[in-house]
């Protein structure tokens, strides 16, 4: 996972966002735990209606967030058909706000767990 992750930047995912090349693990805990905890659980284990992310890889968590940031319900649905249907509208706004490197940094913390 570690060589896609080197991939994705340089295919420039990390460049647009204008900050560091590599993914920063630390600035991803503090934004997980700031806006993503409160639904997925403070170790992303799920709980629920909300699904757990401890264990996807970054690239995988970076994919998914761009397609709830870009409203792409159907790609959602092919990745795994539980997702991307009722439930996408309370998603789709946590990922709005976030830049590529946001994605990157949350991608590699919640590989971290
Ligand atoms: C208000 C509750 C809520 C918050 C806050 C929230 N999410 Fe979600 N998230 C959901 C729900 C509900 C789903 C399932 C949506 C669907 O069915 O498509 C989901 C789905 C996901 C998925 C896809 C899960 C999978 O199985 O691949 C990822 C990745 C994700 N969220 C990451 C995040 C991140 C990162 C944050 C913080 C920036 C965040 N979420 C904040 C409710 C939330």
């Amino acid at each position: 996972m570690k060589k896609l992750t080197a991939i994705a930047f340089a295919s420039g995912l990390a460049v647009a966002s204008g900050q560091s090349m590599a993914a920063d693990v630390d600035a991803g805990k503090k934004l997980y735990e700031q806006s993503c905890a409160s639904c997925h659980g403070q170790k992303a284990q799920g709980q629920g209606m909300f699904p757990k992310l401890a264990g996807h890889s970054a690239k995988d968590t970076v994919q998914t967030l761009g397609w709830y940031k870009d409203g792409n319900q159907e790609a959602l649905k092919e990745y795994d058909d539980s997702l991307g249907g009722s439930n996408f509208s309370i998603m789709a706004p946590n990922a709005a706000g976030l830049s590529e490197g946001d994605m990157e940094n949350l991608g590699a913390y919640i590989e971290t767990l």
